[in-house]
């Protein structure tokens, strides 16, 4: 199982539309789970999975709710869904009560270990002890980068908290949410991936057939198959798999 945290400090840079996305391409070739950490549930929402986590994520993250108990299937093959609702908002009270509170995300997941070849972590925003979790179970973080003066200060934000782990994931980063009638992005894609190792060569446009995915309630590659929208993150898929080293399931459905 390899597990993948999408993540940055900043909220609104694109995360979940990446998350889901990769979580739907990477199902096209592996047993995936998608897991929600963020409160707002836009990838639960997305996905057209129900809300609601019996217990708790407090009872998920004690052990007393079985992960298999909390886990819903999507309408798509091979692409599971852990569901985040309104009592994700506690989810850091809940790490920080719990011994070994920056490993507790990975201690859980090792119970679906066996079923899933790919985990997908769609995180809140912000440096919390959710984050520290989300990054210490993780093998690769993908952080979606708007490009903007300030954009490099929360990739330098993200390597400060893993810096601190004793389990650091690599860690890479694309643009998100380019628009090339803009000076300041166009000259951020010419730069950013030249000047920073961490930056690959891959530009997600902002357009609107990836704004549609919150209406549409579907991965890209479902409803526009063929744009270039639904190319953009089959090749980050594509980025994700090779820097991650997944390996194929005999299994698959
Ligand atoms: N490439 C894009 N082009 C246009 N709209 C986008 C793009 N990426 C994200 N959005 C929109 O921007 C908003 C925030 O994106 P989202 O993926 O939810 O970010 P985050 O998870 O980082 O908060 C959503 O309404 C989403 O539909
Ligand atoms: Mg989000």
């Amino acid at each position: 199982m390899r597990t993948v945290a999408v993540y940055s400090t900043k909220g609104g840079v694109g995360k979940t539309t990446a998350a889901v996305n990769l979580a739907w391409e990477a199902s096209q070739q592996f047993r995936v789970l998608l897991w929600d950490l963020d409160p707002q549930g836009a990838s639960t929402y997305v996905l057209n999975v129900k809300a609601r986590v019996k217990g708790g994520v407090d009872s998920l993250i004690r052990g007393k709710t079985e992960m298999d108990a909390a886990i819903r299937s999507t309408t798509y093959p091979n692409l599971d869904v852990l569901p985040a609702d309104e009592t994700y908002r506690g989810l850091d009270l809940v790490l920080d009560a719990a011994k070994k509170s920056t490993h507790r995300l990975a201690k859980v997941l090792e119970s679906v270990a066996k079923e899933y070849d790919v985990v997908i972590l769609d995180c809140p925003p912000g440096a919390s002890l959710v984050a520290e979790n989300a990054l210490h179970a993780a093998d690769l973080a993908v952080v979606p980068l708007v490009p903007s003066p300030l954009s490099l200060r929360s990739l330098a934000q993200v390597n400060e908290i893993i810096a601190a782990s004793d389990h650091p994931p690599k860690v890479f980063a694309f643009l998100s949410m380019v628009d090339r009638r803009k000076l300041v992005h166009r000259s951020a894609v010419e730069s950013l991936p030249r000047e920073h190792p961490q930056v690959i060569d891959l530009v997600v446009p902002s357009t609107v057939v990836i704004e549609r995915m919150g209406s549409e309630r579907a991965p890209i590659g479902i409803y526009a198959p063929g744009t270039e929208a639904a190319r953009v993150f089959a090749r980050l898929w594509e980025f994700v798999h090779s820097a991650s080293k997944v390996k194929r399931s005999a299994r698959l459905e």
